[in-house]
């Protein structure tokens, strides 16, 4: 039984390579982007949340091309009623896209 059912995960393995060497390689595979429409993203689509008890320049900053956010262990949720640990973060709008 165990050599029976050793052999079955042999073949499983095997076809798994031989599906692996067949696949096509770069020149077929598909556009990772494929689906994906691009969108120009201004600063109305970026929405800074930073520890409500601090100014955001000590948590955020944007030199025009790198954002740059900190967050410590001990910093507050983003207003004083929210229950979410630590965090400095960017929520990203962008209006839903509908195929045409
Ligand atoms: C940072 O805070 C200032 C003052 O409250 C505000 O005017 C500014 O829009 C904030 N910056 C960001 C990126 O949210």
């Amino acid at each position: 039984m165990a050599s029976s059912s050793s052999c079955a995960w042999c073949l499983v393995v095997l076809a798994v390579a031989m599906a692996a060497a067949a696949a096509p390689s770069s020149p077929a595979a598909a556009d990772p982007t494929d689906g994906f429409t691009a969108v120009r993203l201004g600063e109305r689509n970026f929405q800074l949340q930073w520890p409500y008890d601090v100014k955001n320049s000590s948590r955020y900053s944007f030199d025009g091309t790198v954002r740059r956010l900190w967050v410590f262990s001990d910093d507050k949720p983003h207003t004083p009623r929210s229950k979410t640990k630590p965090r400095t973060e960017i929520r990203m709008t962008v209006r839903a896209l509908v195929a045409s």
